[in-house]
């Protein structure tokens, strides 16, 4: 890629200032959502999720976020996938978003855990048919011969609910990250962006820092 090293946008659509900007993060992550909702288009709501591996190394992929409140952020995914087999061993997590449309970075970390199974199997019910089956197919992170081996599978586990509903696979569900530090980034001119951290003092409240860019 010839382009790489001149290729730059100035960022000059937005701010983000101490004496203007909820200070609560969680009021501020729902509207941030809400303008990614309105200008980023589909997949809005599709983040960056860190977990880390055997070896000490991040593993990233991305995720759909599901639910946000202060419990936490919600995805749903399956438990015996890489990502789920990494959380066994350490659930300290981390998340990104990035939303070009508005220059618009949110990072944080947290503790994730399982969602009860209740939210799940609400969740589940809600999902079209060929994403519920999608999930009785797919041992997810295995290794497989080829395409053929899920297309076989798909033939088989469709036969086996023809006629029913889909139950959700004991093997499939949602986590909960219970978030322990926000960072918001805004993009401003000549690389000079806004950062804002939110961590947690001692008596669990929240405060705010500038970092710089
Ligand atoms: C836009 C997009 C959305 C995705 N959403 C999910 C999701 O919500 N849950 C999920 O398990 N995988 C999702 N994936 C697939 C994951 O990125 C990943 O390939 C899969 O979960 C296996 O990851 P693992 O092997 O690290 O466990 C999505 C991928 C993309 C590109």
């Amino acid at each position: 890629m010839s382009d790489l090293k001149t290729v730059r946008k100035d960022y000059d659509s937005r701010q983000l200032l101490e004496s203007t900007i909820n200070k609560d993060p969680f009021a501020l992550v729902e509207s941030w959502l809400k303008d990614a909702k309105e200008h980023a288009g589909l997949d809005y709501n599709a983040m960056t999720f860190a977990t880390t591996d055997e070896a000490g190394f991040p593993n990233l992929r991305t995720v759909l976020l599901r639910g946000f409140s202060r419990d936490g952020i919600s995805f749903y995914t399956n438990y015996t996938s890489s990502k789920a087999k990494e959380i066994e061993k350490n659930n300290k997590v981390g998340v990104n978003f990035f939303w070009k449309e508005l220059e618009r970075q949110i990072r944080m970390k947290g503790i994730v855990k399982k969602a009860p199974e209740a939210d799940s199997d609400a969740y589940f019910a809600s999902r079209p048919r060929a994403s519920q089956l999608g999930a009785w197919v797919s041992d997810q992170s295995s290794i497989i011969e080829n395409r053929e081996v899920l297309d076989q599978l798909k033939k088989e586990v469709e036969e086996r609910f023809e006629g029913k509903d889909v139950t959700r696979p004991p093997f499939w569900g949602g986590y909960t990250i219970q978030i322990t530090y926000f960072e918001f980034w805004q993009g401003r001119p000549g690389r000079l962006h806004d950062r804002i951290a939110f961590m947690m003092n001692a008596d669990g409240e929240w405060f705010l820092e500038r970092l710089a860019p």
